[in-house]
């Protein structure tokens, strides 16, 4: 199978470099985060902190997460409910995040990405794919770019989709977010030593996209 593996702090590009590397390469696009952020939703569903460990572990058992392909798009479901767009709601972003570092999270859902990528190509886009989900992936990158770009970026894609927002406060949750991601001590956000450092600052995302698919081609 051929898996890419993108990781990355929040906002730096990963799924817009995603998305167009699945329609360049007809390969499909496994959003892991999207899985985080359903299983986020589902805890706020159910009542249940999503800080508060034993109560999610419980709630683990009767997670009815799946993702399915719909005209090669992800939908991701919680039972029969398609939630592609509840997840993007702001304040599951955070909720992702802090759910994401208990450790029988990341279980039940990285078993779920593992199998997903050895029944199809595809590229999957996280915080530690590359270091984790699939150490023996062939083709790494880490998607970067400078946290006030990543905040500015985040902000327009919000005003874009007709949430009211504050770039300072999506510039501290940004930072929030990578202190969180990088400081769990299971499986963190971290650059692969065989992945392809991309810095996207100062790129346009036809650069970012020319620049990775050289890259793989090579
Ligand atoms: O990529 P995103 O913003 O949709 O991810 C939401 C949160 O989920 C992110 O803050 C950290 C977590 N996450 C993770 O821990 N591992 C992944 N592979 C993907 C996301």
């Amino acid at each position: 199978m051929l898996n890419i593996a993108l990781d990355g702090p929040a906002g730096a590009g990963k799924s817009t470099v995603a998305k167009a590397l699945s329609a360049k390469l007809n390969v499909l696009y496994l959003d892991t985060g999207a899985m985080y952020r359903a299983c986020a939703l589902y805890a706020q569903k159910m009542g249940v902190a999503v800080k508060d460990e034993p109560a999610v572990t419980e709630l683990l058992k009767t997670l009815p997460l799946s993702v399915r392909y719909e005209n090669g798009k992800q939908v991701t479901l919680l039972g029969e409910e398609d939630v592609s767009e509840a997840i993007r709601r702001p304040e599951i972003s955070m909720m992702a995040s802090d759910i994401s570092a208990l450790v029988p999270v990341r279980q039940k859902l990285v078993e779920m990405q593992r199998e997903i990528a050895q029944s199809m190509d595809c590229v999957l886009d996280g915080r530690e794919i590359g270091t984790f989900v699939l150490p023996n992936c062939k083709n790494k990158f880490f998607i970067t770019a400078a946290a006030e770009e990543r905040a500015k970026r985040r902000y327009e894609e919000l005003i874009a989709r007709g949430y009211e927002a504050d770039y300072n406060a999506v510039l501290s949750e940004i930072k929030q977010r990578d202190e969180n991601d990088k400081n769990r001590t299971f499986a963190p956000l971290r650059q692969a030593e065989d992945a392809i450092v991309v810095d996207t600052t100062s790129l346009t995302i036809e650069q970012v996209i020319d620049t990775v698919i050289s890259l793989i081609q090579k």
